[in-house]
């Protein structure tokens, strides 16, 4: 490619999303040239297996198809060597040569794998996590693959959700930062960079947002929840330049996400100015029919009609739009526009310059699983833990000490990954006992199961469908315990490791109890009763509700599942060669009848008294207090930081202005520490019922003992908005509560007025 096609090529990345009316002349050409089954063909993305499914159909005759025109795409495929015999057929064996796009679910790294999304989002850190996606595209397109679906941004309040482990939690403002910053590490500047791939955000809209929790379930709520708290991440990342955006199985006001006009039309496209193109979840154009809106023709009709442009392995758009056209369902331009959608984004991945830019086969063994990406691993997981206690200081340990590393996921290499994590290697992932061996080898440390992660036959059996995850031991319950409380005795500490098997979060992994299982609760119990001092490291894809475990003696480390480097990450901060900084991005309950829960509720008209008692006719419950256990952006650290001095630069702004609010921090323990300053904003009059407080800027701080910083976070004028009633987006004048400090219970205030 020459210079100045790079330069034209750049230009139109860049103004890819804004303006959907540019054409590319070489789009053009081709679609003059393309027969109305050629132009459908493209609309076709297809997986011949391989991968993971993640639904009953998988795709017939992928190779006729694809030298018969008739496939846009396929995932489920990688190698550099298996994309070439792919990629040849389309453009050598089929009649215009059309190259295919090759995606793949990286969630959270390709084989380096990496946190769960929950868990890289605890770290609250944005420029690492866009190295995390950078090196996760660094990896997949040498391994062949051009499009990546992911980030999956649906905001979640409901921990009975699986599929909360791939996201970034509850928070909008949060959501929306991860999303800009995941688009930017994935597509880069240059999308035709051979390192750089098409992101595709998902699942739009509102899957987070399921009834009571269950995968696919229905969702509805009003436009205004919708704008101001469900939708921001999806926008942030059209904004940042997706290229792509994947519909959502649920409906949206009753209607689909697939076949949703409203949706994907005059809200995607109109309001917001999206340029790429929309593709389907995996059948959930089909799906519609059991949603009841018709038949495979009468469903495939409306999702083209409504913007749906590609559909993902149902084949409704292939096998009946050429009939709905004859029929007058749907227009040839209809057709063309969602052809000519596909084919930029081939475009601008510069596929039709050179269709094999991703497949050098001497990549692979130079860019992926280096050991510069496993360190970038080990410290991405070594920042998403959160000390949720540390009751006597018990961890750090130190390094010399008697061991007894005891748990069903102390020794478990099957569940370090996390869930979705199909393209990694369960087999390469560091255990906690290796990891512990690994970094304090002069420490003695012995190992015991003492317990199955569940000991329910039935539900291990729902849960180890990808293959073994809950191994239940051939030894009774009662024999492994005994053994663990034999080895715990005799030791200086125990380090427990507990918790949730991968595969217990994730796609269609919904829990209506989301306690840890009562296998481990009793080791729990049985270990602490030993009196010797006890650190709980906790692994999930989603809050816990950990009431009675959280009210002993212990420490307990969150770890989420770590990816590949879990052992060594987790020795890393057990040992305090790092100081756990990560914060919770998602409310944990203190039991699932407060769920949906989350920290930006409203006051309602009838407040709960601020004291937490129970008051007859306010909204509270009988039974247990509206606080949660442990809130939204909370999280210790082995060392102390103290709040003050909290300033405002301006007592009153004008529409349109910026403020700033000022506090110091200061480092008041024993360790050098990270903390992240959050700010959170309170709209205290408005013309709809305003959240009793909402984050709108936050800083990750590096404090060493002793020091102190003046840490500012600015507010935009943008900060100051919300929906309206009208959906406008508009800022209120009146007063306006800043409120700054370590989570997001921050009591530290002042108020300014905007004019
Ligand atoms: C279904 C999942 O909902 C989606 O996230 C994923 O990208 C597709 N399957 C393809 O694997």
């Amino acid at each position: 490619m020459n210079i100045k096609h790079s330069i034209l090529l750049l230009v139109l990345c860049a103004s890819f999303t804004l303006s959907a009316q540019k054409r590319i002349p070489k789009v053009e050409d081709l679609l003059q040239k393309m027969t109305l089954e050629e132009k459908i063909g493209q609309l076709n993305l297809l997986t011949p297996g391989g991968g993971v499914a993640t639904g009953e159909v998988v795709s017939k005759n992928v190779e006729t198809k694809i030298k018969a025109g008739q496939v846009g795409g396929l995932f489920g495929v990688a190698g550099p060597d298996k994309v070439r015999v792919a990629q040849e057929l389309a453009v050598k064996e089929s009649r215009l040569g059309i190259p295919l796009l090759i995606g793949s679910d990286v969630i959270h790294g390709y084989k380096t794998t990496y946190p769960i999304p929950l868990g890289l989002s605890a770290s609250w850190d944005l420029a690492l996590m866009e190295q995390a996606a950078q090196m996760a595209a660094r990896e997949a397109t040498a391994d062949g693959i051009n499009w990546n679906f992911s980030p999956m941004v649906d905001v979640a309040r409901d921990p009975r959700w699986g599929r909360i482990a791939e996201g970034a939690g509850e928070d909008p403002y949060l959501g929306s930062r991860i999303a800009e910053a995941m688009v930017k590490g994935y597509q880069g500047n240059d999308l035709t960079a051979s390192h750089t791939k098409l992101a595709c955000v998902k699942h739009f809209a509102l899957y987070g947002a399921a009834e009571a929790g269950r995968d696919y379930h229905s969702v509805d709520m009003s436009k205004v929840k919708m704008f101001n708290q469900y939708l921001p991440p999806y926008k942030a990342a059209v904004d940042a330049g997706v290229a792509s955006v994947m519909s959502s199985f649920n409906d949206v006001d009753g209607v689909p996400a697939t076949g949703n006009k409203w949706l994907l039309t005059d809200l995607l496209r109109d309001r917001w100015g999206f340029g790429g193109f929309v593709v389907s979840d995996y059948t959930s154009l089909n799906e519609m029919i059991p949603h009841g809106l018709g038949d495979l023709q009468a469903v495939s009709a409306l999702s083209l009609k409504a913007g749906l442009d590609m559909d993902m392995v149902g084949e409704g758009f292939l096998t009946t739009l050429k009939k709905s056209l004859e029929e007058g369902k749907v227009t040839e331009e209809e057709i063309t526009n969602a052809c000519r959608r596909v084919l930029e984004a081939k475009y601008i991945s510069g596929l039709f310059d050179d269709p094999y830019r991703y497949l050098d086969s001497k990549r692979p063994s130079k860019d992926i699983l280096t050991n510069e990406n496993r360190a970038l691993a080990r410290k991405l997981a070594a920042h998403s833990f959160v000390l949720l206690k540390n009751e006597n200081n018990i961890l750090p340990i130190q390094k010399n000490k008697k061991i007894a590393l005891i748990g069903p996921l102390a020794d478990s290499r099957n569940n370090m990954l996390g869930t979705w994590a199909p393209t990694g290697d369960l087999n390469l992932a560091v255990t906690i006992l290796e990891g512990f061996k690994n970094v304090a080898s002069n420490a003695t440390i012995s190992y015991a199961k003492g317990a199955n992660i569940s000991d329910d036959e039935e539900f291990a059996k729902h849960v180890n469908v990808f293959g073994p995850r809950i191994e239940i031991d051939e030894r009774s319950p009662e024999v492994m315990l005994e053994e663990a409380i034999a080895l715990a005795k005799n030791s200086d500490v125990v380090v427990a490791v507990v918790g949730e098997a991968t595969e217990m979060t994730g796609e269609a992994a919904s829990r209506t109890d989301i306690s840890i299982p009562e296998s481990q609760k009793i080791l729990i119990r049985n270990l602490v009763a030993t009196g010797k001092p006890v650190a709980l490291v906790l692994m999930s894809g989603r809050p816990l509700t950990i009431p009675d475990e959280f009210e002993l003696p212990v420490a307990i480390l969150q770890v989420w599942h770590p990816g590949v480097e879990a052992g060594n990450a987790i020795a890393d901060v057990v040992f305090g060669d790092y100081n756990p900084s990560g914060k919770l991005t998602a409310t944990w309950p203190r039991n699932v009848g407060q769920i949906p829960i989350y920290y930006s509720v409203k006051y309602t008209g009838r407040p709960a008294p601020e004291s937490g008692e129970f008051q007859k006719f306010r909204s509270n419950y009988l039974d247990a207090p509206n606080s949660p256990l442990l809130p939204f952006g909370y999280g210790l650290s082995y060392t102390t930081f103290e709040y003050s001095d909290l300033k405002l630069s301006k007592e009153t702004i004008g529409q349109g202005e910026s403020i700033s609010a000022t506090v110091t921090v200061t480092n008041t323990g024993n360790y050098d520490g990270e903390e992240v300053v959050q700010l959170y904003l309170r709209d205290v009059v408005r013309s709809i019922t305003p959240p009793k407080r909402e984050l709108k800027g936050f800083q990750k701080v590096s404090l060493k003992k002793g020091e102190h910083k003046e840490v500012t976070i600015t507010l935009s004028a943008d900060d100051l908005k919300f929906y309206n009633g009208q959906l406008n987006f508009v800022a209120e004048p009146g007063e306006f509560q800043v409120f700054v400090g370590t989570n997001s219970d921050a009591e530290m205030t002042k108020s300014f007025t905007l004019k």
